[in-house]
């Protein structure tokens, strides 16, 4: 995919959901977009799209935590290994790419990533902000960046966060699958002192998401993919229930070394997962040492692969985890693991 076929698939699909809501009442109406975001942004401005091919492969890699101090070859070599298992349609980053880089060090990791002609997208985690240059700097970079870039974020909305954006898996017109990349944001120093939430605007704006692509798929949900950073007060929730042995808890892979890292405050994000009914999987990073996945609820929620060894690590659990997307739309999960010596 060359820049040019990348615009013209942006513009392919603001165009289709434009049309979607164009032509039905209620779908004008869905379009009106005076209300949750403060801006003139329509969803459909918030969505790119990829064709959908059978057993679509996403490679979720997570906790990067790449530097200017850093061999950054290294790393490079080392999460070519998990790239080459995985062979991936789509690659996913879950946040924490960065710990003190500059902005040469960014626009060198991104070369890295753009350099294998597969479309991935990040969304930030709570480090990518400690670096010497501004979450917006980047997030504009990436807005215009590259031929497989598929990051996107509008600056000027009130969607709380820097990379809040969909990728649609689309089968001619229709959105086989919806890729939701959610910024789960970064610390909070006001209400108390911890990992920041996903706000109130942000559910609004997934609600409105999943409400719009339901009413543009007569009726039906169609079937999507949460990924971001930071996981929320259910995940804890999930480990601990599925230990007691709830039903609706059920540890399906992996094990957990330490607590997960979430948040203080509970913003309800999960609960509007399950009322709208759309979301299958949630795949999330941060806790280095965690992997598992449980199906809680009827929603696999999922940690990733820490992709390198930097900041913390457990040397047996380091590479990628990836989702494939089989026609049926039901879901495979694999890990892929390697070892540094394989790269020294
Ligand atoms: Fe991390």
């Amino acid at each position: 995919m060359n820049a040019q076929s990348r615009h013209l698939t942006r513009r392919q699909a603001v165009a289709l959901l434009g049309t979607a809501c164009a032509t039905t009442s209620l779908g004008l109406a869905g379009c009106d977009s005076s209300d949750a975001f403060g801006t003139t942004h329509k969803i459909s401005d918030y969505v790119l799209e990829l064709p959908y091919k059978r057993d679509f492969k996403i490679l979720q890699l997570t906790d990067i935590h790449l530097g200017n101090k850093d061999n950054r070859t290294l790393h490079y070599n080392f999460i070519d290994l998990t790239i080459r298992d995985a062979n991936p349609d789509l690659i996913v980053i879950t946040g924490d790419l960065f710990t003190f880089a500059d902005k040469y060090t960014a626009k060198e990791v991104f070369d890295f990533f753009d350099g294998h002609r597969i479309p991935w997208t990040i969304a930030w985690g709570n480090h990518d902000e400690q670096c010497y240059f501004p979450i917006d700097w980047v997030t504009d970079y990436l807005n215009n960046y590259g031929s497989y870039c598929m990051f996107k974020d509008l600056g000027d909305d009130d969607v709380f966060g820097n990379s809040n954006h969909v990728i649609n898996l689309m089968v001619g017109n229709t959105v086989k699958e919806q890729i939701i990349m959610m910024d789960s944001n970064r610390y909070n120093y006001g209400e108390y002192r911890g990992y920041d939430y996903i706000k109130q605007n942000q559910i609004d704006w997934y609600e409105r998401l999943v409400t719009e692509t339901t009413r543009n798929n007569g009726g039906s949900p169609v079937d999507s993919l949460c990924f971001f950073h930071i996981p929320f007060p259910e995940y804890a929730d999930a480990w601990k229930e599925a230990q007691e042995g709830k039903a609706y808890a059920v540890l399906e892979y992996g094990e957990q070394n330490e607590g997960v890292s979430c948040p203080k405050i509970n913003s309800g994000f999960f609960d509007k997962v399950l009322e709208l009914g759309s979301t299958k999987a949630i795949c999330v990073g941060h806790d280095h040492v965690n992997n598992w996945r449980i199906k809680y609820k009827g929603v696999y929620l999922c940690f990733g692969v820490h992709s390198t060894d930097r900041i913390y690590l457990k040397e047996d659990m380091l590479g990628g985890h990836m989702i494939t997307i089989h026609e049926d739309n039901s879901l495979e999960f694999d890990h892929f693991y390697h070892d540094y010596s394989e790269v020294r």
